[in-house]
């Protein structure tokens, strides 16, 4: 049986932890060639690694997100080094906890440019390369860019941009007549380093709010879901079992915004 990714070559970013490892690993045991990326080169080495150790095809690179120049080249040089680019997953992200009251403009333009800005660098360079072949364009929003939370205001503002920018970018792609999709990702409550150190930064009382309320309002058992089940939505959506898929908007959160 052929393999989902056969002959793809997809670059995910954030590759080096939580859901853009994961997502790596999946893509890479369903045939794609990946290129995985991150802003510290020796963890996405580390899972670059693991998946040549496990039979996959993958190779890495340092990329910070927000350099425009650094999209523009190594776009290009995927182009010219695998003959094509068919999947890119815009996953880096940051998360500053912080309400509309106190969030510094400083860490309010930090998480714009990682979680914004690089989204839009990416997607834009990604279609440049893509629009004669074809491709998959996967941008991770979050639960947090369709319902607000009041500790997450930066980070709610950046992941409604990714949302709503992701729709704008799909539209252009069809109506120029580009075969390239473009979807976004909504996770939920997922237990990698970014929610769990997230959470225990905050006052104790908040942290106990947190811990109750995701109890309570995750409907499937109370608990958060693993980063395998993040991959496995970017697989389909990375595939050809989504091509009629544009524009459109997975959310893989237990059920938590069914409230
Ligand atoms: N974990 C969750 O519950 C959850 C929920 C919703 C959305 N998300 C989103 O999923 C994505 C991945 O989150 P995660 O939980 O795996 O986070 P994580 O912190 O575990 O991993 C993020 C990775 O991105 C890298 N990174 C950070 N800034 C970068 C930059 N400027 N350039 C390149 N790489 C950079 C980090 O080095 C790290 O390896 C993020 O966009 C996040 O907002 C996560």
């Amino acid at each position: 049986m052929s393999k989902r990714l056969e002959n793809k070559v997809a670059l995910i970013t954030g590759a080096g932890a939580g859901l853009g490892e994961a997502t790596a690993k999946r893509f890479a045991e369903e045939g794609a060639f990946v290129v995985a990326t991150d802003l510290n080169l020796d963890a996405v080495t580390r899972v670059v690694d693991e998946i040549a150790a496990a039979g996959g095809r993958a190779e890495a690179r340092q990329q910070d997100v927000t350099d425009e120049a650094q999209w523009a080249q190594i776009v290009q040089n995927i182009a010219n080094d695998h003959g094509g680019l068919h999947v890119l997953v815009n996953n880096a992200g940051i998360a500053i906890p912080g309400t509309a009251e106190d969030t510094s403009l400083e860490d309010w333009r930090k998480t714009q440019a990682v979680n914004g800005e690089g989204v839009f660098l990416g997607t834009r360079a990604a279609i440049g390369v893509m629009k004669n072949d074809g491709g998959s364009i996967i941008n991770i929003s979050s639960i947090e860019g369709i319902i607000g939370e009041p500790q997450t205001a930066a980070y709610n503002y950046s992941k409604g941009g990714v949302r709503i920018f992701t729709k704008s970018a799909a539209l252009h792609c069809a109506g120029e007549g580009y075969p390239i999709r473009v979807n976004s990702v909504h996770p939920g409550f997922i237990g990698t380093a970014m929610v769990l150190d997230g959470i225990a930064s905050m006052p104790a009382e908040v942290q106990e709010e947190i811990q109750a309320r995701l109890a309570r309002e995750i409907p499937m058992g109370g608990s958060m879901g693993e980063p395998l089940d993040i991959a496995n939505g970017c697989l389909f959506l990375a595939s050809d079992e989504s091509r009629y898929m544009t524009g459109s908007e997975l959310v893989i959160d237990g059920g938590y915004t069914c409230h």
